[in-house]
């Protein structure tokens, strides 16, 4: 990998918001406690409200102290010597004038919008008009990146006007988790699963992102998403495209990213046809989670709304290697349990030795990847069950597991918060887990397909009881074929 020099300053917009404080401020924290902040960098917190140096180094202070690792006093000595406060406002070139003194001290800044991407086209245009956009600086911008193609391509426009691709930094905090990233090592760093990683051994993939939470205070943003754009556009079509790509050349940003958008490219457009028969769109009720009695959407939501909390869809990807393999996918808020899963089903030995009951004990392999809560990986494989019986032997299902939980044991070891990765790889200029233009506006199309098709169709959101794994048509939808979700 090219060396890329390092930055020496992260101004961080929306510096006092939620993500800043529970995310991205906590993950600088550890970065430094590390040792992997370069020595002379910055961190500068922007936001509208005037607040004083002090009050927001206290504000983070308790953020931290109250946090399961606890403040470690020295590591935050020299973080907070790191840390200023300037109220600003990002959208015009005099709102940014207060930082022109972190701005002339910095040869190589990074600007963080953790705001809405409403501004960041305004804020883009406002940062070029005060002179702080040098050749040499760089941009992060959350997800989602616009709400269709149309106001993607909007902002991939504004955005590459002030800055060019290779600078500007597109996140997804997915990218950034250590089993999603540990996918790729399990494909490519062992010979075992590549031979069989095609549609002449995979049955099909699940891909489920479960969450308990409900969408609460959020509903202004989230109202005019949904699930579909909130998640399913990003997150869990990174996740389908890292276990449906080519190896790539090397791990060189643009061989990754390369097998990724062909991957977007062959996904098989959704049509009105196949609206209601491979698609359900849901919106919780009220009910119980987690034995607490909770409110539905348009209670939190304050009237009725057509926005879906839960999408589950059937994926085709058609290309040599997945013809015939279908990707479902799945994922809401207010369901049962948190679990982010992807399931790889292989298909059935093609003849059964074994006569009389183990013949029926055969179970086909299952490759199951756990991203949260816990992370593990675990290949259900066939074994004989112990003992003798009297009609002979008997197989039972058996995971061999990976038990990276294990790997957090120990003294100092933590799991990490996933934005520490990708923070420290906008320091180090790496942009191999952040998302190109053309990836974002592949995946944006897609989606739109799916959206207008649920236009065409007229298809509302069902209502699901909160607690419960969503709509009775999403089991319908994977049973049509004959499979079912593991719950
Ligand atoms: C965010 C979505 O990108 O991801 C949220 O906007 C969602 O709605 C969150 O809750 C889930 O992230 P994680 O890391 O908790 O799975």
């Amino acid at each position: 990998m090219a060396e890329t020099p390092r930055a020496d300053l992260l101004v961080l917009f929306g510096g006092a918001g939620d993500l800043a404080r529970r995310m991205l401020l906590p993950s600088l924290y550890f970065l430094d406690a590390d040792g992997f902040l370069p020595e002379r960098f910055k961190v500068v917190a922007a936001a509208r409200s005037e607040m004083t140096r002090e009050a927001f180094l206290d504000l983070l202070r308790a953020d931290l102290t109250a946090r399961p690792e606890g403040l470690d006093e020295t590591v935050w000595t020299r973080f907070s010597a790191r840390l200023d406060y300037v109220a600003a406002d990002a959208t015009t070139a005099e709102g940014l004038a207060p930082l022109k003194p972190h701005m002339a001290a910095a040869k190589l800044p990074i600007f963080y919008l953790a705001l809405s991407p409403s501004l960041y086209a305004r804020v883009c245009v406002a940062l070029a008009a005060a002179g702080f956009a040098s050749d040499d600086s760089r941009i992060v911008l959350e997800k989602p990146i616009g709400r269709d193609l149309e106001s993607s391509r909007g902002i991939n426009v504004a955005v590459g006007a002030v800055f060019d691709e290779a600078r500007i930094f597109r996140i997804d905090h997915y990218l950034g988790k250590e089993t999603v990233q540990n996918l790729m090592a399990l494909r490519f760093a062992n010979t075992l699963f590549e031979p069989l990683w095609n549609n002449l051994t995979i049955d099909h993939v699940q891909i489920t992102v479960a969450e308990t939470e409900g969408v609460g205070e959020r509903w202004p943003y989230y109202d005019e998403y949904g699930a579909l754009r909130d998640m399913l556009q990003n997150h869990m079509l990174q996740l389908l495209c890292l276990v449906a790509m080519e190896p790539p050349a090397d791990m060189e940003p643009d061989s990754v990213r390369n097998e990724k958008v062909k991957v977007l490219r062959s996904l098989r457009p959704f049509t009105r046809a196949e609206a209601h028969k491979d698609s359900v769109r849901g919106q919780y009720g009220e009910g119980v989670v987690g034995g607490r009695a909770v409110s539905g959407y348009e209670k939190e939501r304050g009237q009725a709304s057509d926005t879906e909390t839960f999408v589950a869809l059937r994926a085709d990807i058609d290309n040599w290697r997945w013809a015939g393999v279908p990707f479902f996918l799945r994922t809401g808020k207010r369901l049962p349990e948190r679990r982010t899963q992807i399931a790889i089903q292989f298909k059935p030995v093609p003849h059964s030795i074994f006569g009389g009951s183990a013949s029926e004990d055969l179970v086909a392999n299952r490759l199951v990847i756990d991203l949260q809560p816990d992370e593990d990986i675990e290949l259900l494989l066939m074994n004989k069950a112990p003992g003798i019986s009297r009609g002979g032997m008997r197989l039972q299902s058996l995971p061999l597991s990976l038990s990276l939980l294990r790997s957090y044991e120990g003294p100092g070891a933590r799991r990490r918060i996933a934005y520490e990765r990708l923070l420290l790889d906008v320091i180090v200029g790496n942009s191999t887990l952040f998302v190109r233009r053309d990836e974002v506006e592949a995946a944006w199309r897609w989606v739109d397909g799916v959206a207008d098709a649920w236009r065409e169709a007229g298809m509302a959101p069902k209502p699901y009881a909160a607690g419960s794994w969503g709509p009775a048509g999403a089991f319908a939808l994977i049973e049509r074929s004959e499979r079912a979700w593991y719950d």
